[in-house]
Formats: structure tokens, sequence, C-alpha cells
């Protein structure tokens, strides 16, 4: 699973097709594009992050690819993901888009943001952007249990990741072992119930017992499973702070309260609405 580094941002998980898949990344979903953006990425990769998770649809790959290039790092020293949106019709052409924006001539990792308009039909596109290796592992985000099970029907190259809403209140087992029998790495988003989950009173007593912070906790829940996370913040001290959650570990007792907090039921569906 997760394996040695030269900073905690490169603790990696391993992917089925063999790429290394880190286990923390900075999510920029509501970071604005410009100095903000810019700044925000900056500080992620000062701390030693190593994966930036963007999309298409966030209107920020521009400033993701600025922070990436003032940062100095080698392309290979950094992890970036961004999403294919659906309305654009075409993945491969959309993604020479998002290269040209991030000034790189591949990603790491490209998703279908959300399953508009079925399941399938974007997965052939997505295929050719790995092939072309302007997309070096490609996958999904958003897609439910059955989705992902049409995507494995048509694919030859089989989705490597299904990005989700995933956290203690939504701690979809049903789709994580869907995932786990496909060989598709659950990643998950809002990890921290975009903040909502902060002021959980279970997180609060288990932050006052292990002397961390309540998003401390709900990292490290994801990643001692396994499970790599995309926390957003664009405050530096918190950039920081969410990365330091490899030099402790949950008790079974404290995994188990928090597992107990889930509100799906042990299905697979999150609460969130489909917005497409
Ligand atoms: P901000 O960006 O103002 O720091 P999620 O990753 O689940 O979507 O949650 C993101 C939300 O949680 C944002 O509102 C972010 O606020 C906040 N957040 C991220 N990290 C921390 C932290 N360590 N402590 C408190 N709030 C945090």
């Amino acid at each position: 699973m997760a394996d040695e580094a030269v900073t905690p941002g490169g603790l990696a998980r391993v992917l089925s097709d063999g790429r290394r898949l880190p286990m923390i990344g900075l999510g920029v979903w509501q970071v604005p594009d410009g100095p903000e953006c810019v700044q925000t990425v900056r500080w992620a990769l000062e701390a030693g992050y190593r994966h930036i998770d963007t999309a298409q649809g966030y209107g920020n790959e521009a400033s993701v690819g600025t922070a990436l290039h003032d940062s100095g790092l080698a392309r290979d020293q950094v992890f970036i993901t961004t999403k294919f949106l659906p309305r654009l019709r075409d993945p491969v052409a959309a993604l020479e888009q998002s290269l040209r924006r991030l000034g790189t001539d591949y990603v790491d990792l490209y998703l279908i943001h959300w399953p508009q308009d079925g399941p399938t039909w974007a997965w052939p596109g997505m295929e050719r952007a790995a092939e072309s290796q302007r997309a070096r592992s490609v996958g999904v985000s958003n897609f439910s249990e059955a989705e992902l099970a049409s995507v494995m029907e048509i694919a030859g190259t089989k989705p490597a990741v299904d990005q989700v809403n995933f956290n203690p209140y939504a701690n979809r087992r049903a789709l994580l072992q869907a995932c786990e029998r496909h060989g598709t790495a659950l990643e998950a988003y809002s990890p921290l119930g975009t903040g909502r989950l902060l002021a959980d009173r279970t997180v609060g007593r288990l932050a006052a017992e292990y002397g961390r912070t309540p998003a401390q906790i709900l990292l490290r829940w994801c990643v001692q499973r396994g499970i790599p996370v995309i926390p957003k913040s664009t405050h530096r001290e918190r950039i920081e702070q969410n990365l330091q959650i490899f030099d402790f570990d949950l008790s079974p007792e404290a995994l188990a309260s928090l597992d107990a907090l889930d509100t799906t039921g042990g299905t697979g569906t999150a609460q969130e609405h489909k917005w497409w």
C-alpha cells in the first residue's frame, strides 16, 4: 500500500496499472484562478505535497501550471490530476487544452468528472488519451457501483481510480468493496465533508485523545485504510497540518467509532444529490 518516500506527500498507493498515486494531494476545487490558486499550490509544494488535483471544470488549471513551473520541481516529481468535463464531448481534444493550460505534455491521472449522459460513451476517448501517453493513468469520478461495472464491461484499459465523495459520514462500504473487486482505487474527495465533519463530536473527542486536529483525524481515517485523500485548503498552516498524518496510528476502536458515523447504511450511495 503506502511505501517509503522522500516527502510524506510522496507516499503512494500502487494502482492497477502499476503507477503510484500519492496518498495525499491538494484539491483545488473552488480555489479561484489567479494569485490565490498559484499561492495555494505553491505553499502545498513547499510543504511537501506531490499531488495536485484540478479539473477542466474548476477553471484554474493555468494557475496550477504556473505554480508547478515556478516551483522548479522536475515534472516527474509531481503528480497532476485533471478531469474531463463531459459537456466538452471529446476527452482527447479537451485534454490537449488542459495540457496547454497546465504547461505540461502529460497528466498523471485523467478522470471522467461525472457520468453525464451515461457512464460509457466517453471511455474510448479516455483510452485513446492513455494510449498516446498524454494521460499516464485514466479513471472516473462520481461513478456509482453500477456505473463503474458498466465501464468495466466495455473497457480494454480499466479505470485505475474512482474518485468519490468519501468520509466517515459517507463511508460508502458497498462502493469501496466494488472498487476493491475491480482493482480500482477509491480516492476520497471532500474527506473533511467540505469542512462539515470538523465539528463532529466523535471527531473532536478523538482529536483531543490523540493530540491532533479534527482534520488530521479524518484524513488519517482514510489513509490508514489505504484510501488516498485530496483535502482542500487555501490556508498555509492548514495545508501543512493536513500533511502531518503519517506519524501516528488510530486504534481499531478509534477507526470503528468513526466508521459508526456512516449515514449511508453500508450502501455505496452518498447523500449528495446528482448535479448532472
Ligand atoms: P479553507 O480552504 O478556508 O482552509 P474538503 O477537503 O472536505 O472539501 O474540506 C475543505 C474545507 O475544509 C474548506 O472549507 C477548508 O477551508 C477546510 N479545511 C481544510 N483543512 C482544514 C483544517 N486543517 N482545519 C480546518 N479547516 C480546514
